[in-house]
C-alpha cells in the first residue's frame, strides 16, 4: 500500500528538482533524506564529475547499482535518485519494490534550463541541446513506470512537494 509512511523514491531527468523537493518532503514528514549521488560521492571520496572523468560513465553506473542494493536496507526514507539511475531494464521495478516511486516530470526546455543553471553535470557537458533532448526522450519510458507523476514545469519545489503530499494522502485514503 502506498502512503505517507512508505519509502518515497524521486526519479526524473536532471533539473527536475529531485534534491530540493526531497529535502522539503523529508522536513515535512520528519524523515531522513538520502541522495544516491551523495551515497556514491561519500563512498568514493570524490565528486561526481571526478568519478566520470577518472573512471567513466560505466563505472559510475556500477556504483549506482551498489547504491540501489544498499537502499533495500532502508525503510521510510525520502530518496532522490540520480537522473540516469532508473534508466536500465528492470530498474524501475527494483525501485518500486523499495516504496512509492514518483516521477518529477516537466517539459524538456524547462528541465534543460534548470539543469544548466545549477551544478556541474557530466552527462550534459560535451552534449549539444539536441543530444541532451535525445537522452531525455530515451529515458522517459523508464521514468513513466513510476507510481505517481507530478509535472514540475510551472511549479516551484514547495508546490511540487505539496502536490506529492496530497497525492499520497489521497492514495492512503483510497487504500483504506
Ligand atoms: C546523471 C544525473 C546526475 C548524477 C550524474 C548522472 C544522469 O544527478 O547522478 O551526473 O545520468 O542524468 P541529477 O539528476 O541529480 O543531476
Amino acid at each position: 500500500m502506498a502512503g505517507t509512511t512508505d519509502t518515497i523514491v524521486l526519479v526524473g531527468f536532471m533539473g527536475a528538482g529531485k534534491s530540493s523537493v526531497g529535502r522539503i518532503l523529508a522536513r515535512r514528514l520528519g524523515r531522513c533524506f538520502v541522495e544516491t549521488d551523495d551515497m556514491i560521492t561519500a563512498r568514493e571520496g570524490r565528486t561526481i564529475p571526478e568519478i566520470f572523468a577518472d573512471k567513466g560513465e560505466a563505472h559510475f553506473r556500477r556504483l549506482e547499482e551498489d547504491a540501489v542494493g544498499l537502499l533495500a536496507l532502508k525503510t521510510g526514507d525520502i530518496i532522490a535518485t540520480g537522473g540516469g539511475l532508473p534508466c536500465l531494464e528492470g530498474r524501475p521495478a527494483a525501485l518500486r519494490s523499495l516504496g512509492t516511486v514518483i516521477w518529477l516530470s516537466g517539459d524538456f526546455d524547462t528541465l534543460y534550463e534548470r539543469a544548466q543553471r545549477s551544478g556541474e553535470r557530466p552527462m550534459l557537458a560535451g552534449r549539444s541541446r539536441e543530444e541532451a533532448e535525445r537522452l531525455y526522450r530515451a529515458r522517459e519510458p523508464f521514468y513513466r513506470q513510476a507510481d505517481l507523476t507530478v509535472d514540475t514545469t510551472a511549479l516551484g519545489p514547495d508546490q511540487v512537494a505539496a502536490q506529492i503530499l496530497s497525492a499520497l494522502a489521497a492514495r492512503e485514503r483510497a487504500a483504506r
